[in-house]
């Protein structure tokens, strides 16, 4: 009898440590490239997979760039906007380790990462960056980031434009 109770005690535990050092690869993608590499993110570290949703869907006159009174370009304009989010995560504290993808806009991160980033407590938890983009660099995504949330443990980023298997596994080896 012993035997079980410390037997089952011990499943308890581990079970208990394991979902708590999960591994997320959350994404927000307006047209679907970073949806892709996040996909193949997933399946490279083994991970769960999870879209940043707005909770208004962007519409190609939303993302005009060219426009400057479209959504997107009123967005980026104001460091506050906060885009609402739909199909928020209940099991967050699960994770340990999340990498947040997004496309570059505007030379930066959507606000909707904002969002996302205000959204959940990530006390204890590693943060890699991943981006998309026309040819931008992700630089100033991270250091926005690392500057409007000092308290989160953001590591490196990286872009992976047209990343292959071989660049993700790079990507997921040397944070
Ligand atoms: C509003 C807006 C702003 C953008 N700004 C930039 C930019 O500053 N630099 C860049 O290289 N690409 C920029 N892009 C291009 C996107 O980063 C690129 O197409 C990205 O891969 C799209 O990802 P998605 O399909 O996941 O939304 C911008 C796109 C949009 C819609």
């Amino acid at each position: 009898m012993k035997q079980i109770v410390l037997t089952l005690f011990s499943f308890l535990i581990m079970s208990t440590i394991s979902a708590q050092n999960k591994t997320l690869v959350a994404y927000f993608s307006a047209t679907g490239t970073t949806k892709k590499v996040a996909t193949e993110l997933a399946a490279v570290v083994n991970a769960d997979l999870h879209e940043i949703k707005p909770a208004q869907a962007y519409t190609n006159a939303d993302l005009n760039w060219h426009d400057k009174k479209s959504r997107s370009s009123v967005e980026m304009a104001d460091k506050k906007s906060r885009p609402a989010i739909t199909d928020k995560l209940t099991n967050m504290s699960d994770y340990q380790t999340i990498y947040v993808g997004f496309p570059i806009w505007w030379y930066t991160a959507p606000t909707i990462i904002n969002t996302f980033f205000e959204s959940y407590d990530f006390k204890g938890k590693t943060v890699y960056l991943y981006a998309t983009s026309g040819g931008s660099t992700i630089d100033k995504s991270v250091s926005d980031l690392k500057a409007a949330y000092p308290e989160i443990n953001i590591k490196s980023g990286r872009l992976l434009n047209y990343a292959g298997k071989n660049e993700l596994q790079d990507f997921v080896g040397n944070r």
